[in-house]
């Protein structure tokens, strides 16, 4: 602190005598990360400064010197010529102490009834806000790739498993659609948070509302682009459960994407080569020439880690504050912009990975053995007997060293008499999908009823 030269007081400075121990300004700060909500600030106090005309602390001539000061300060953060001081403790702070510098004192009076506490949650809202927008979108892009690839691809066979064995032919489309519809309850899900994120603090002032008659919230929520005003001052300073919720969400996502990030990671092996992945998004290995690896599904994988650490840290933090604003909740920053931005980057190398290739050679009869069962069915068979019978031929075929389809009709018969020539259709793959064609089947029909589904979500 120097002097009287309110400039370089830290704005809380006045019952303070003593410097600040120059370790602990360090550990206080967040300037050096949550700058990245300098245009959040200043559009908040931008559309506070016009809220306070209406409780006369500002004239209507001190307001737009307010304003246009900001649209200042926000040119040099655009340009990057925005100069931090040693003083500033966070954006709002930051974004003051320059305002006061190019405008003189009536930049002291915009805080007015404000307080850091209300105005660092309506950054955050305002901020994340944008982001789950553009979460949104690139989630709708990632969906709808994985439709178009779906329907391209349509044709393609392969196998599906249950407990990575071997169980039925799918088509590959279906597989791809199974993850694609993950991805569209997330972006739902985004939505209804979007919902809950857009709530005004504003104007609760430290913790007990805004003391100035005239303070108009709803329309500077409407300024500002919120649907709901907050309706206890209490709980908008203190409320971070937008944060939990996001971290949640990120990390449910991240579980999807870990999910068909493993898929492709097995598909791409040389012991299954379903898939190919492109040069693009893998890497060769220092030493083993012939590998191709697939690092970017591993990453994908493994930031799922990352992500749900971000979010069990942050209730860690969030949990058993008293009410209401307390520093604790600084702690919500750091975990929420690297989910964003991780998450962020997911979706992106995602939709640019998908490639599949090469599945139909993994098409084994013995995959068909639930099919062998059902024509017994449509024979008049009760399934839980065709099922032993269907047993009975895998193990007969087994015993012989041969496939499926290999058996005979005589051998077959001497399972059960109702075998017949046409038991032949049931060794066709394509027509073990087409058979299954009820709503949300692999069948063909059924795939690209899935897609269109997917794709007329937006
Ligand atoms: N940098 C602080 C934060 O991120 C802003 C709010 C400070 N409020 C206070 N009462 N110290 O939480």
């Amino acid at each position: 602190m120097q002097g009287d030269d309110f400039t370089k007081r830290k704005l809380w400075g006045g019952r303070f005598t003593g410097e600040t121990d120059p370790v602990m300004h360090a550990f206080n700060e967040s300037l050096s990360y949550d700058q990245r909500m300098w245009a959040q600030d200043i559009r908040g106090s931008q559309a506070y400064a016009k809220a306070l005309v209406d409780t006369g602390i500002l004239t209507a001539d001190e307001a737009e010197q307010i304003r246009a000061g900001l649209a200042r300060v926000g040119e040099e953060w655009r340009a990057g010529q925005f100069k931090a001081a040693p003083e500033d403790e966070d954006i709002h702070t930051a974004n003051e102490r320059r305002l006061k510098e190019l405008i003189g004192s009536v930049a002291g009076k915009l805080h007015t009834g404000r307080s850091r506490n209300d105005q660092v949650a309506t950054d955050m809202r305002l901020w994340l806000m944008d982001e789950i927008d553009s979460l949104i979108s690139l989630s709708s892009e990632l969906v709808s790739v994985m439709a178009n690839r779906a329907r391209e691809e349509v044709s393609v066979l392969m196998p599906g498993y249950t407990h990575l064995q071997r169980a039925q032919p799918i088509r590959w489309s279906h597989l791809l659609l199974s993850h694609a519809t993950y991805f569209s309850y997330d972006i739902e899900r985004l939505r209804a948070l979007r919902k809950r994120i857009s709530l005004l603090p504003l104007g609760a002032g430290p913790l007990a509302g805004n003391p100035f008659a005239g303070l108009n919230r709803e329309a500077l929520a409407k300024e500002l682009g919120f649907e709901v005003v907050g309706p206890n001052s209490m709980h908008s300073v203190a409320d971070r459960d937008f944060v939990a919720e996001t971290l949640m969400w990120c990390s449910l996502f991240s579980v999807h994407v870990s999910k068909i990030a493993e898929d492709l990671i097995i598909y791409s092996s040389a012991e299954f080569g379903f898939v190919a992945l492109s040069d693009a998004y893998s890497t060769g290995s220092s030493i083993m020439p012939q590998k191709k690896n697939p690092d970017s599904l591993e990453l994908l994988r493994g930031k799922s880690g990352r992500l749900f650490g971000n979010m069990a840290g942050f209730m860690m933090s969030y949990k058993g504050i008293p009410s209401t604003y307390n520093k604790d909740l600084q702690e919500d920053k750091e975990p929420l912009f690297d989910a964003v931005d991780t998450t962020t980057a997911c979706l992106k190398i995602l939709i640019g990975v998908i490639n599949p290739e090469k599945m139909r050679g993994a098409l084994t009869t013995d995959m068909l053995a639930t099919d062998l069962a059902d024509y017994l069915v449509r024979k008049g068979i009760p399934f839980r007997e065709t099922h032993h019978i269907s047993g009975s031929a895998v193990k007969l075929a087994e015993d012989r060293g041969c496939t499926l389809a290999d058996l005979t009709l005589e051998d077959l018969r001497t399972l059960h008499p109702k075998f017949e020539e046409d038991v032949a259709l049931v060794w066709d793959p394509e027509q073990s999908v087409e058979r299954r064609n009820a709503t949300g089947g692999t069948s063909k029909r059924a795939v690209l009823e899935q897609v269109e589904k997917l794709l007329a979500q937006w």
